[in-house]
């Protein structure tokens, strides 16, 4: 409509002068005018000039007076035309904002006498203000010294009125030509592309933005964790089999059978294969021993140790069953001192809640060499947590069956102002390296902690299935900002 109008126009006039003016004139709205320039203007059709106007609108209290009357106007109706009326009661007749305006307003017109009793000073009076606000809805002109006093009443404001003036372009045409953007097996067909007219490449067009792929917030997490584990010389475990046997996730680490994480509450049993197919069968000896009745200054358990409970096959509930055949490897050889590191996934089977999920990942550190002892634990967990940005560190004694002595690991959050518990630590007992093969002075500190807890934290999410699972938001996972820990 707008389109065949300007173009028909331009047919047979110079010049559209004002676009506001054509379109009030072809009874079309304005916006349709002016979308319809840009677009001939892109394709040359047309030559278009900016105009600029300023006009005035009314306010909603503009608009009011506009249909009700100016308050000074309605509160000099409101009294009589012989006589007087009191103040209360002429009040009580007009809106609170009405009777206050109308009052310092007529006061100022000396239309009325104010006092106790208000009367009027004239006979008749004309309602100015609202004339004004009409014409200037109407889109008329008014004087100069109206303009300033509607204003200074904030009655009207000013508004810029934007549209073009237009003039035929290089490329006009009294119709716009359709052009063909695709070569189609019909066109050859029917032998018409010979006529058709073809829409210009744009190598300047935008192309649709590139997918990528996007790193999960616990990868970006991971990722610093182990920049920092690589800093201080760790070396990255092979962590890379969920399904254990319960003899490295358990036994190995002096965790007696009828250990209540064992049970079937905590721990996801395999069905098929339910059973590991092999272990070292002298170091199962000795682990048996040490179960059953101690050595290296141990007194054991003092239990039946059952080689059919070790071959129970589960989903590793903890990285440490890892370190254990990391160690057991490293007894092997001539000693030689050891930083180990591994980040994944364990499986425990608890309730799920926002906290809780039976997965998770657990980032664990260990260092063997002679003669360590907890100094040097509290000293390496220093390095490894202030590079984490955490530097006010506390331990409370805490029980691992496999670590004695054995600490839990709380950190100060500024933002919570408390102490949290963000790890466990300990030095891995006798009772489990000497059945190894590691020399009596060699010793094996370690820590272990949850990856989720500081992602969570990290990214503010305070319920984990935000963060894991089938209902994470993706479009979460592409905006995620890169993770900053560590690197200081
Ligand atoms: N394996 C422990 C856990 O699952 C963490 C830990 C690792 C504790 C190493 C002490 C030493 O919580």
């Amino acid at each position: 409509m707008a389109e065949d109008a300007i173009l028909g126009y331009l047919s047979t006039a110079e010049e559209i002068p004002d676009s506001g003016l054509f379109a009030s004139q072809h009874c079309l709205p304005h916006n349709d005018v002016v979308n319809v320039i840009k677009s001939l203007h892109g394709f040359r059709y047309i030559d278009a000039q900016d105009i600029k106007r300023e006009s005035w609108v009314l306010t909603d209290e503009g608009k009011k007076y506009a249909a009700d009357g100016s308050p000074e106007v309605q509160l000099f109706l409101a009294i009589p035309q012989e006589g007087s009326i009191s103040k209360d009661e002429l009040q009580k007749k007009l809106e609170p904002s009405v009777f206050k305006i109308g009052c310092s307003q007529a006061g100022k017109n000396k239309w009325v006498d104010m006092g106790k009793q208000v009367s009027r000073k004239v006979q008749h009076v004309e309602d100015k203000v609202k004339d004004l606000l009409i014409r200037v809805q109407n889109g008329e002109e008014i004087g100069k010294d109206d303009v300033s006093s509607l204003k200074a009443r904030k009655l009207i404001v000013a508004q810029t009125w934007k549209g073009y003036s237009v003039r035929k372009g290089p490329n006009y045409a009294p119709k716009r030509k359709k052009v063909a953007t695709d070569l189609t097996r019909e066109n050859l067909q029917r032998g018409d592309w010979k006529e058709l007219e073809f829409k210009e490449y744009n190598f300047n067009a935008k192309g649709p933005p590139a997918e990528a792929g996007h790193l999960h917030p616990l990868l970006k997490v991971k990722q610093q964790f182990m920049n920092i584990f690589l800093q201080i010389g760790f070396e990255e475990m092979p962590t890379n089999n969920f399904v254990e046997s319960s003899f490295w996730n358990f036994d190995a680490l002096f965790q007696p059978q009828q250990h209540p994480a064992r049970d079937s509450h905590d721990t996801f049993f395999l069905e098929a294969p339910s059973t590991t197919r092999e272990l070292p069968e002298d170091y199962v000896q000795l682990v048996k021993r040490v179960h059953e009745s101690g050595g290296y200054g141990s007194r054991g358990y003092m239990y039946d140790w059952k080689r059919e409970e070790a071959n129970k096959n589960l989903l590793r509930t903890h990285t440490t069953a890892v370190s254990a055949r990391m160690l057991y490897a490293l007894a092997k050889q001539p000693f030689a001192p050891k930083r180990y590191f591994s980040i994944d996934r364990v499986f425990r089977n608890e309730s799920v809640d926002r906290t809780h999920l039976a997965e998770f990942h657990q980032i664990e550190g260990l260092v063997c060499d002679r003669g360590l002892t907890l100094g040097d634990l509290i000293g390496v967990l220093d390095n490894f947590f202030s590079r984490l940005g955490m530097s006010k560190l506390r331990f409370k004694p805490a029980y691992n069956p496999y670590t004695e002595p054995s600490m839990e690991i709380f950190s100060y959050h500024e933002g919570l102002k408390k102490w949290v518990e963000i790890g466990n630590s300990g030095m891995f007992r006798p009772e489990m390296l000497l059945p190894m093969g590691f020399p009596e002075d060699v010793r094996v500190i370690a820590w272990g902690l949850s990856l989720e807890r500081p992602t969570m934290i990290l990214y503010g999410i305070d319920n984990i299935r935000d963060l894991f699972g089938h209902k994470v938001d993706l479009s979460l996972i592409k905006r995620n900002p890169i993770c900053r820990i560590g690197i200081n």
